[in-house]
C-alpha cells in the first residue's frame, strides 16, 4: 500500500477539535454540551457585510487578484491607518483567513529546519503550520503564575541560534488573553533588529482589550518597518469565521513579494467573502463598543466564578476571549474526554479545550484547559456551575 508523508504523520491533531467524536456521543445520548472549547463568537456578524452578498450585481463569480481585490485593499488601508497603523494598499495580501496569512509568513521567511521563537502556551495551530512548513517550534516558557507575561530578553536570547529567523508573538493572546505592553513591544523590537529577526505578530483581536487598554501594533513602531509582519483576519473582528478572509501586513517589500508568489499558486482568495469583508469595514464603532462591553462582562462573570472554585487558578486575561485555567486534576486530556463521555448535570455538561497542545514543550499544560467565553452571561455561569460538581465528583 502507498504511504503518507512522514510530515503528514507529524502534523498534530487540533486540540480545540479532537474532543468532537466524544461530543457527538454526548449529543446521541441527549445530553446538552456547554461549548467552552471553540473560540466561535455567538455574536452577530455586522448586517452591513451580509447585505453586500445578499446585493451583489456579480454575473460572474470570477476570481480576483491574488493579493486581494484592489477596492477592498485600499480600504483595508483605511483601516490601518485610522489605528496608527501607516501602511498602504501594496504593503498587504489579502489572504483567505489568517491561517492562510500564517502559512505565507512561514513560507516566506523561512526553509525548512528554520526556527521560530514562540512564547507558548499559544495558539494551537501554529504547530501545525510550522509542521506543515518544516519549520522548528521554539517555545520561550510564560507562566501562569506571572499571568504570562513576556519572559526576560535573557530567555529570547538564550533560544537565538543561527537557525533563528523570527519572533512570533500573538497580541492580544490566544490561548492567555495576555496583552502586550508597548515597552514589550519596543524590546521584542530592539531582539530583532539587534539580531537581524523578523517580528510576526499575530493580531487577529486586535480590537479586544479590556479595562479601557489599548492595543500597541508591531507597525506603529517605525523602526520594525523592515522587520515586521503583521497576521490579521476578519473572523473574530466582525464575527465572520465563515468568511475565510485575512491578510498579512509589511512594510517589506521582498516579503510581500515573496508572499504574493504563494498567493499566486492558490490563484486569489474568495470574492463573496471579500465583498462581506469589505463591507463589513463600514462597522460603526458603536458595534465594537457593544461587543468589548458584552465580552468584558463575560471575562468578569467567568474569571470570578472560576476563582471561587477551589484548587482553580487561572489567569487575568486583558483581550481576545480566552483563559488559561489551571484544575485540579492530573490529566485535562482525561478529563475533557470523561466530561463528554461519563458525566453529566441533570443532562448538561460542558467541552472544554485540553491544555497541552497550545504547548510545544513536552508534559507542560497537563493539568490545564483553555476556556473561551464566547457564551452568553447565563450559560458561562452555569458551565462553570457543572465544572465545579465535575471537579467534585471526578477521581484521577
Ligand atoms: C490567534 C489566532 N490566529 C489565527 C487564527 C486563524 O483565524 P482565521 O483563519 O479564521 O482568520 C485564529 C483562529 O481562531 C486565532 O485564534
Amino acid at each position: 500500500m502507498p504511504s503518507v508523508s512522514n510530515k503528514g504523520k507529524h502534523m498534530p491533531e487540533s486540540p480545540i477539535r479532537k474532543l468532537v467524536p466524544y461530543a457527538e456521543k454526548a449529543y446521541a445520548a441527549k445530553k446538552t454540551v456547554y461549548h467552552l472549547n471553540i473560540g466561535q463568537p455567538d455574536i452577530k456578524s455586522p448586517e452591513i457585510a451580509m447585505e453586500a452578498v445578499a446585493h451583489h450585481n456579480l454575473e460572474i463569480l470570477a476570481y480576483t487578484r491574488s493579493e486581494g481585490s484592489q477596492e477592498y485593499r485600499e480600504k483595508i488601508a483605511k483601516y490601518y491607518k485610522k489605528n496608527n497603523i501607516p501602511v498602504e494598499a501594496n504593503d498587504l495580501i489579502v489572504t483567505t483567513g489568517g491561517s492562510e496569512a500564517l502559512l505565507f509568513a512561514m513560507g516566506s521567511i523561512a526553509d525548512a529546519d528554520d526556527e521560530i521563537i514562540i512564547p507558548e502556551p499559544f495558539y494551537a495551530n501554529y504547530n501545525g503550520f510550522a509542521t506543515a512548513s518544516d519549520v522548528k517550534i521554539v517555545p520561550v516558557i510564560s507562566k501562569i503564575e506571572d499571568n504570562f507575561a513576556l519572559p526576560p530578553i535573557s530567555e529570547f536570547e538564550k533560544l537565538i541560534t543561527p537557525k533563528t529567523k523570527a519572533i512570533l508573538i500573538c497580541n492580544p493572546g490566544n490561548p492567555t488573553g495576555y496583552l502586550y505592553s508597548k515597552e514589550e513591544i519596543q524590546t521584542l523590537a530592539e531582539i530583532v533588529k539587534k539580531h537581524d529577526l523578523f517580528l510576526v505578530a499575530d493580531e487577529v483581536y486586535r480590537e479586544f482589550t479590556y479595562d479601557g487598554s489599548k492595543h500597541y501594533s508591531i507597525l506603529e513602531e517605525e523602526s520594525l518597518a523592515e522587520h515586521g509582519i503583521i497576521i490579521d483576519s476578519v473572523s473574530k473582528r466582525y464575527s465572520m469565521c465563515g468568511a475565510r478572509i485575512g491578510c498579512l501586513v509589511s512594510k517589506n517589500k521582498q516579503v510581500i513579494s515573496t508572499a504574493l508568489k504563494f498567493a499566486q499558486a492558490r490563484l486569489s482568495p474568495p470574492t463573496f467573502a471579500q465583498i462581506a469583508s469589505e463591507a463589513a469595514l463600514q462597522t460603526p464603532q458603536s458595534y465594537f463598543d457593544e461587543v468589548i462591553t458584552e465580552y468584558q462582562d463575560r471575562r468578569n462573570t467567568l474569571v470570578a466564578a472560576l476563582k471561587a472554585i477551589p484548587g482553580v487558578i487561572v489567569g487575568e486575561p486583558k483581550g481576545a476571549f480566552y483563559c488559561i485555567v489551571q484544575l485540579p486534576v492530573k490529566n485535562s486530556d482525561k478529563f475533557a474526554q470523561w466530561l463528554l463521555e461519563e458525566f453529566d448535570d441533570n443532562g448538561e455538561t460542558i467541552m472544554v479545550a485540553p491544555a497541552a497542545g497550545f504547548y510545544s514543550s513536552p508534559g507542560v499544560g497537563l493539568n490545564q484547559v483553555r476556556i473561551a467565553y464566547v457564551l452568553k452571561k447565563e450559560s458561562l455561569i452555569r458551565a462553570v456551575e457543572i465544572l465545579k460538581i465535575a471537579l467534585e465528583k471526578y477521581n484521577d
